[in-house]
């Protein structure tokens, strides 16, 4: 292969070295990416000079781009790629989502019924502190839970809405169309699902979207998730990454869950996103239904 791999993490994140992302890469280069990425939740590429389009022409590599329902932070140039920024234009209004503020544990797209899996972060501006972005693994998390609380959660289905996740955001983001808001109506997802290539069973959870467990009371539901968030989330599960300008991260929702710290709202802070959906033979898709 004409790159090389350094794990940042033992199980959860991966860098790779020696290739420049916007040069066409060969058959075997894509290929030897999409098997590391089958296994390696988060890649990270530093040093990459990348504009909107070879940004996304590298990730389609990956599977079809998907425009989510947050037009409103879509680039006006590629409308597949996602500004996350606390940045504003010229009438003070912000040019992309997500501000300035820290974002609690999450899935993206997990309040879809079929939710686009792959996501790519780009980093152009940062601040000199804060805005750490970390994962955590939730295969690992998985292996971790005791015997009583696996038994207790497997085959289980959470409920995610979107609803809930807007509460937790700042200003403008709270607010979606009324197209948004029809596609989005409350989901149910299994709490858990064997990763197709591998075999393990991982968590697929998100902190700031479920609200319950199907067929189980309110208070018992929250109890029950409220104990495989803090058992997930141990530091030993978690990488963080601290960005560099150029710094491009792929990761996997289907098996993670990512945060993101705080930063100072008088910083820059400026990211480009896309979306990917992601070929089921290789990654976990979760399957959802309408909650009832
Ligand atoms: C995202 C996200 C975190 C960050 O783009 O989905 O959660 O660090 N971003 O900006
Ligand atoms: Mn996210």
């Amino acid at each position: 292969m004409p790159f090389e791999t350094l794990p940042l993490h033992p199980s959860l994140a991966c860098e790779v070295r020696g290739l420049a992302l916007w040069e066409a890469l060969e058959p075997e280069t894509i290929a030897g990416l999409r098997e590391l990425w089958s296994t390696w939740g988060v890649l990270v590429f530093r040093r990459q000079a990348l504009n909107e389009r070879e940004l996304a022409a590298f990730c389609a590599l990956f599977g079809p781009l998907e425009r989510t329902v947050r037009t409103d932070w879509a680039s006006p140039s590629v409308p597949e790629i996602g500004i996350i920024s606390n940045l504003k234009d010229g009438q003070g209004r912000p040019i992309g989502g997500l501000g300035d503020g820290e974002i609690e544990w999450h899935s993206d797209q997990s309040y879809m019924m079929h939710p686009a899996t792959g996501a790519a972060l780009y980093a152009v501006e940062l601040p000199p502190e804060g805005g750490t972005t970390s994962w955590v693994d939730l295969r690992a998390a998985f292996s971790g839970l005791s015997e009583e609380l696996r038994r207790r959660v497997e085959g289980r289905r959470a409920v995610f809405s979107y609803v809930k996740r807007l509460a937790g955001y700042q200003g403008k983001d709270r607010v979606i169309s009324a197209e948004a808001q029809e596609k989005t109506p409350p989901v149910v997802h299994t709490l858990t699902h064997a990763h197709p290539v591998t075999g393990a069973e991982a968590l697929y959870l998100d902190w700031t979207t479920t609200t319950g467990i199907a067929g189980m009371a309110e208070e018992a539901g929250t109890a029950l998730l409220d104990e495989v968030y803090r058992a997930a989330t141990r530091p030993q599960y978690v990488y963080t990454h601290h960005w560099q300008a150029g710094d491009l991260v792929l990761w996997d929702n289907g098996f993670t869950m990512h945060r993101r710290e705080p930063f100072d709202p008088a910083a820059r802070r400026l990211m480009k996103r896309t979306t990917m959906i992601l070929d089921p033979a290789r990654h976990i898709v979760p399957e959802g239904a309408l909650a009832e």
